[in-house]
């Protein structure tokens, strides 16, 4: 038996389930801090419940609303500045996985004034963080239920995860999720699925990990197939197997940590301004193709999990991420010298996969 496992996130689940359950915001304080984006904390209606909630627990509430995608280190220690000027107490994160994981490192320099912004990285802080509580808009980061937060350095514009930071509560309501357009969907239910699929068959998989991962498998097969075939923004059933998909995904990433396809997925977005769900699975028939030499047994399990084969899968995911760009020879270059041996996410994908394989997978884009 290998359960060996830590998720220390009180998850609350199901629609209305801020507002049924305001009292969880009263423990935490008489004043936060609303980290989120530009407009979909606002579009999904998650803000207003938020806000609703608060106002019903006479808690003041200030919002930091400049999160951009992919959130940059400065933007992020800004918005602990303003935590701590407004006298917050906990931080509560709305909206995809970029206000999620800016809430985590907003939590740490809001308690931690003499760090600069590139500082996180060392996660060498004296204070403990603010509580965090985050309530999701989209249906891929999983960042409700991992401790990952995945920041760009503003001093050069490179991705980059810390790990062990966790909301005290994350709210999962799927209906907040039904305004997402139909790219977003698509981009955000891959990124599900790299979770899922990059935790099955990591070096770190568990016993508790396949359990979740073969549950997400189960909801994804449904999903990816509906936005593959319909080419349209699903109905509220389709959107809640999304969002449950999500979650069980981010379970076992929590668990895991991810594979390659996430490392090099990080260049896409750098580079070339996929999005990032996308930029995983741009790479994720590479790994399928390379699980299924290592893993034959269990790469058929998830076959058979999908209904499908590798064949099938792998063309609807290229199809789904439809990647277009071309990488110049300058490029190419550049990656050679980008992912230094031992990686954590190479070492953990089955095979022998280096540095050297990876930079080899972005040839396919001469
Ligand atoms: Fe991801």
């Amino acid at each position: 038996m290998n359960l060996t496992s830590y998720m220390p996130v009180r998850i609350i689940s199901g629609t209305d389930c801020v507002k049924n359950n305001s009292d969880v915001f009263k423990s935490l304080g008489k004043k936060c801090l609303i980290v989120t984006g530009g407009s979909s904390a606002k579009k999904s209606g998650a803000l207003s419940d938020v806000t609703s909630a608060l106002d019903k627990c006479n808690i003041e509430y200030s919002v930091f609303d400049e999160i951009t995608e992919n959130p940059y280190t400065e933007d992020c220690r800004r918005a602990g500045e303003c935590a701590r000027n407004c006298g917050a107490e906990f931080i509560i994160g709305i909206g995809g996985g970029s206000p999620l994981d800016a809430s985590k490192a907003v939590a740490i320099f809001a308690t931690n004034a003499e760090m600069k912004h590139s500082d996180i990285y060392n996660m060498n802080y004296k204070n403990e963080p603010l509580p965090i509580v985050l309530v999701g808009t989209t249906s891929g980061t999983g960042s409700e239920v991992t401790g990952v937060s995945v920041l760009t350095n503003s001093d050069n514009g490179m991705k980059k995860s810390i790990g062990g930071v966790y909301a005290r509560v994350s709210f999962c309501d799927y209906r907040y999720t039904c305004t997402m357009p139909y790219a977003v969907t698509v981009s955000t239910a891959l990124d599900a699925f790299a979770h899922a699929c990059e935790s099955y068959f990591s070096s770190m998989s568990t016993d508790l990990s396949e359990i979740y991962a073969e549950k997400a498998f189960s909801l994804l097969a449904e999903g990816l197939e509906y936005l593959y075939s319909s080419k349209d923004i699903p109905d509220d059933r389709i959107r809640e197997i999304l969002n449950d998909a999500s979650i069980y995904a981010g379970l076992c990433l929590n668990i895991t940590g991810a594979c390659f396809p996430h490392t090099v997925g990080y260049a896409l977005t750098e580079d070339y301004g996929i999005p990032h769900g996308k930029a995983c699975a741009a790479f994720i028939p590479d790994f399928i193709k390379i699980c299924a030499e290592n893993k034959p047994e269990k790469s058929q399990r998830m076959f058979d999990i999908m209904h499908t084969d590798k064949y099938s899968l792998c063309r609807m995911i290229t199809e789904l991420a439809d990647i277009n760009i071309t990488v110049s020879a300058a490029q190419l270059e550049k990656y050679r010298t980008r992912w230094v041996d031992p990686v954590k996410n190479f070492s953990r994908t089955p095979g022998n996969f280096t540095s050297d394989t990876a930079v080899k997978l972005f040839e396919k884009f001469i």
